[in-house]
């Protein structure tokens, strides 16, 4: 049995896991709010703020799991891709408290662990109280126990699957063959879905980040209200700049006729730009998998928040029958708990990294 703590800070989210295998013990987030008020991560701020919060994040991880901290037996955290100074931080601090210990590190690419949240286990209670659906285990009595964890019924994909990994810096279409082979069947050539929702928020000044606050509008708008075009682009690829710069263009002449257009109709426009990007997004991965054969469709990222595009790829899967794999909330955005699982996957591979390891951006 192994004992994996994991260090996320890629971004601006300081996070800290204990998985004990592949069952989590606890995950602490310390979101960062000193960004609203600039529409946008400040990277000097974000990396300032990692360094106040992750010994207190560290610490409560390993209180809230309920260990000792000589239990560890590696320490994983996110290498890249993200920003240099706020992976220093994590990385920094995952390397000196893995050798004061004495135990091995585990590098891990942030994207590759978005898609590997889908293999968290979890107790059943706290699943219930959210609501969604999980890797969930069966008894929360046995918590901890090895009986426990020979004895759940678990809903984990099975490979290949395909998965949909949308967050604010990335959207990829991907076959999964196992889990550190990752095929790209189809990416964006320019702009991420998340950041096309965050653009669109900015424009219509609502705040940031926007994807949250366009889904919480779009419940109360009509998404055919306004249409969109959306780029055709070959194969499985995307392209969200144009959307963009559509939406841009199409409030500017309206705003000409009547300034208040945005504030007369905006939850029209929320769900309508949301209704665009989300069935963009979905009609290339039902084609990729109809042409693959395979029957089990994920979503992963921060975008898989998106309550629409949670609410379709249901539709869609149902529509033929296939197993939709929706993560709970709390692994959408980021967080160190995903971090832990793809630890915990090279852990059992004897795949440690050298100390000496610098993050990557890209
Ligand atoms: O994965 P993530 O937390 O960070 C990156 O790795 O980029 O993704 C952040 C993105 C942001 O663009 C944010 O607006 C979007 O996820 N997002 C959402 C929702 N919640 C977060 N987009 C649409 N609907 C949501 N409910
Ligand atoms: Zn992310």
């Amino acid at each position: 049995m192994s004992t994996i703590l994991a260090i996320e800070s890629s971004c601006d989210d300081t996070s800290a896991a204990v998985l004990r295998d592949d069952v989590l013990l606890s995950n602490v987030i310390a979101s960062q709010k000193v960004h609203e008020q600039y529409g946008g991560v400040v990277p000097e701020l974000a990396s300032r703020a990692h360094e106040q919060n992750i010994i207190p994040v560290v610490d409560g991880a390993i209180r809230e799991a309920g260990i000792r901290k000589e239990e560890i037996d590696a320490v994983a955290f996110t290498r890249g891709p993200g920003l240099m100074g706020s992976l220093m931080v994590g990385v920094s601090f995952a390397k000196s408290f893995a050798q004061a210990l004495g135990k091995p590190i585990i590098e891990v690419n942030h994207l590759q662990a978005h898609v590997l949240s889908h293999f968290i286990r979890q107790e059943v209670q706290e699943c219930r109280s959210t609501g969604e659906q999980t890797n969930a285990l069966p008894d929360k009595k046995q918590e901890h126990s090895s009986a426990f964890l020979h004895s759940h019924t678990p809903t984990l994909p099975s490979f290949p699957f395909i998965c949909l990994l949308v967050s604010g810096g990335h959207t990829q279409i991907l076959l999964l063959h196992s889990h550190f082979d990752m095929e790209i069947l189809g990416q964006t050539i320019d702009d991420a879905a998340g950041e096309a929702i965050d653009k669109a928020a900015k424009i219509m000044d609502l705040g940031y980040p926007g994807g949250p606050i366009i889904d919480r509008l779009a419940k109360e708008g009509d998404p055919e209200a306004f249409h969109f075009a959306t780029p055709q682009i070959a194969g499985y690829d995307y392209s969200f700049s144009g959307i963009k710069t559509s939406f841009l263009y199409f409030l500017r002449d309206r705003l000409k006729e009547d300034p208040d257009f945005i504030e007369k109709n905006k939850a029209d426009l929320c769900a309508s730009i949301q209704k665009t990007i989300v069935d963009f997004l979905l009609k290339k991965v039902e084609k990729a998998a109809l042409k693959h054969g395979v029957r089990q469709v994920a979503i992963a990222g921060g975008v898989s928040a998106n309550s629409r595009l949670r609410s379709e790829l249901q539709r869609i899967c149902d529509k033929h029958r296939w197993q939709a794999f929706i993560p709970p909330f709390k692994f959408c955005t980021d967080n160190a708990a995903m971090v832990g699982i793809a630890g915990y996957f090279k852990y059992l591979k004897g795949e440690f990294a050298d100390i000496s390891l610098p993050p990557y951006t890209r």
